[in-house]
């Protein structure tokens, strides 16, 4: 049988799901899913990443994946850095990428990065020699949320091939649809990409076959999960949505959501439009996963820190020392800390005091 997982996991990057391997997603879930018992802090976790500094770099408002990022990164040992992009010195003209290569130099071992432009994820690590990994930029990958959204999806089915799952909503603007078309092609599930006409539109960067559709009765019985987005009225320039419209084709009501596979479940990346995508009653159903979702997405975001700096480590042992901060070798500091240490008379004396 051919083997699941690769035997080491050597990116210190993840800065989305186009570039995985199907053995590198089971990879990153398998490991969050031993993860899972320490993500609501019941249990203490293994402090694997002790001593370690993670920055958070968020240009964009976030909820649940700043917090989550934080919480991952503290239970597993390390010093988080929230930054603010409105406070800091990106007001003053600063560039992103220099910003990145400043706070670097006091001492990083990963920037989590989310951005309003597509691609600053790659920029910075270029730029960077930590390890950096995407929080979500523009329209283009969030891979950690289809990390969590696969997590959940497993924990229903036991499974990730062979599912059709609609993601409905404002799709053209959504950076998790992108994400989850990317992995569920990999894995051997359908995405099924569902809105009116002004959400399919501007779908070109793709870089895998789509299916799409403007009908959501007519695919909800093909559905083993529903996705529904996030109407992204902060990114509607020029957009004109009639709202009720819109209520009338797309938004996922209990008795619309009858028409999906028996067993089918509920998953929004959030925050929820209440009362506009879905009502209250199927955000708050029993086959709404959207809160298991947030605790996956803790336990996700464990596992993709501590991969991505297990790889950066690897990385910096085998990397020549660099001519300005010359490590100290580990016989080296030995002498040091018995050149330190008094002795003879003197280290009597302290011993007296
Ligand atoms: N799902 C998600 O990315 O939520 P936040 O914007 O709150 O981080």
């Amino acid at each position: 049988m051919a083997k699941r997982t690769p035997a080491q996991w050597t990116r210190k990057h993840l800065l989305g799901l186009e570039d995985l391997s199907v053995g590198e997603i089971r990879h990153l879930l398998d490991t969050a899913e031993k993860f899972l018992p320490y993500a609501t802090a019941r249990k203490a976790a293994p402090q694997k990443l002790k001593g370690r500094t993670v920055l958070n770099l968020f240009c964009e408002d976030s909820t649940r994946t700043r917090t989550s990022f934080t919480l991952a990164a503290e239970r597993l040992g390390a010093r988080v850095i929230q930054f603010h992009a409105a406070t800091s010195s990106l007001s003053k003209n600063e560039t992103l990428l220099d910003t990145a290569r400043n706070i670097e130099a006091m001492g990083l071992d990963a920037i989590v990065i989310r951005h309003p432009e597509r691609g600053a994820p790659e920029a910075v690590a270029d730029a960077v020699r930590c390890a950096v990994l995407n929080a979500g930029d523009d329209a283009h990958e969030h891979p950690t949320q289809a990390l969590l959204d696969f997590l959940a999806l497993r924990h229903k089915f036991g499974r990730l091939d062979d599912l059709t799952v609609g993601i409905v909503g404002d799709i053209r603007h959504s950076r998790v649809a992108r994400s989850n078309l990317y992995g569920l092609a990999k894995l051997g599930s359908r995405a099924i990409f569902v809105g009116p006409p002004l959400f399919l539109d501007g779908l070109d960067d793709l870089t895998v076959p789509v299916e799409t559709s403007t009908d959501l009765d007519a695919v909800l019985p093909e559905c083993d999960a529903v996705m529904m987005l996030r109407v992204q009225f902060e990114r509607h320039e020029g957009v004109a949505l009639d709202l009720e419209d819109y209520k009338r084709g797309y938004q996922l009501t209990a008795k619309r959501l009858a028409r999906a596979k028996k067993g089918a479940i509920v998953l929004h990346p959030g925050p929820i439009n209440r009362g506009l995508e879905i009502t209250d009653e199927v955000a708050d159903g029993p086959e709404s996963v959207i809160l298991h979702q947030v605790t996956c997405g803790v336990a996700v975001r464990m596992a993709a820190l501590s991969l991505c700096i297990g790889a950066l480590e690897r990385e910096r042992k085998s990397a020549k020392p660099s001519p300005l901060t010359p490590p100290l070798s580990h016989k080296g500091r030995g002498r040091d800390k018995r050149a330190a240490r008094p002795k003879g008379r003197a280290a009597k004396r302290g011993r007296k005091r």
